[in-house]
């Protein structure tokens, strides 16, 4: 698979088979994402990469915290800006009103809402998942340095032939992940995903993208 392809192929899918990834796999992913760049080689990423009866506790736990209502956990971190201005604000409603438009669910149903987006803590299905954290410590640049390891690690997977969800809704129950992966305190959970074979039954509309010129501009030589 070329790069345009694991590129034009990579999308967050929402629906995976019950069928395990195999360790070497994830693994060999893994290694060669290692070779993401980061400023001064810092390589700012701790991945925990979960299977099995961890990620199953994992799922449970977050699972019996929905049922009882309990809130989320203290944020760590700010995902949006509280006041999302133009073309951002427009761009995350069209995205929404696709997601759960394909669900059939309204856009005032805010508890229809919510009930889809608790798949995201059963990782959509997938068996296995990867949590990302960072130190508390590191800035803007890092945090970009790990968005990069993630999209590194989303074509390499690709390339596997799996699927990935990058997920922030992970940090809001970062404390139960830290329950099962005991990571040091001084690391903040960015985010998880989920990874694994797609369940092509289930099958999600592409999304769209802000026309060329409107997030890149040519500043052409004489
Ligand atoms: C940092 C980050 C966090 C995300 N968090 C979630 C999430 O919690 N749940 C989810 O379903 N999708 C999540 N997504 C997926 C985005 O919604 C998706 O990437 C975007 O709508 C573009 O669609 P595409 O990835 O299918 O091209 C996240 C993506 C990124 C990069």
């Amino acid at each position: 698979m070329d790069v345009y392809e694991a590129v034009a192929s990579r999308r967050a899918v929402r629906g995976f088979a019950d069928r395990p990834v195999p360790r070497e796999t994830l693994e060999r992913a893994l290694a060669a994402a290692a070779w993401a760049p980061s400023g001064s080689n810092l390589q700012p990423w701790h991945a925990y990469v979960v299977t099995g009866g961890p990620l199953a506790g994992i799922k449970k736990r977050v699972g019996e915290r929905l049922a009882s209502g309990e809130p989320w956990d203290e944020a760590e971190y700010e995902m949006y800006p509280a006041a999302l201005k133009s073309p951002y604000r427009e761009r995350r409603s069209a995205f929404g009103e696709q997601r759960y438009g394909a669900l059939g669910i309204g856009r005032e149903d805010w508890e229809a809402r919510q009930r889809a987006a608790a798949a995201n803590w059963d990782c959509f299905g997938a068996p296995a998942a990867l949590f990302c954290y960072l130190d508390r410590d590191m800035g803007r640049p890092q945090w970009s340095d790990v968005g990069m390891y993630l999209q590194t690690v989303m074509l390499l997977l690709r390339a596997e032939g799996l699927h990935s969800c990058p997920q922030m809704s992970w940090a809001k129950f970062h404390g139960t992940v830290a329950e099962v992966l005991s990571p040091p305190g001084e690391l903040v959970l960015f985010c998880g995903m989920s990874i694994g074979f797609e369940d092509v039954a289930a099958g999600e509309a592409r999304t769209g993208r802000a026309p060329l010129d409107e997030t890149v501009t040519f500043v052409d030589g004489l």
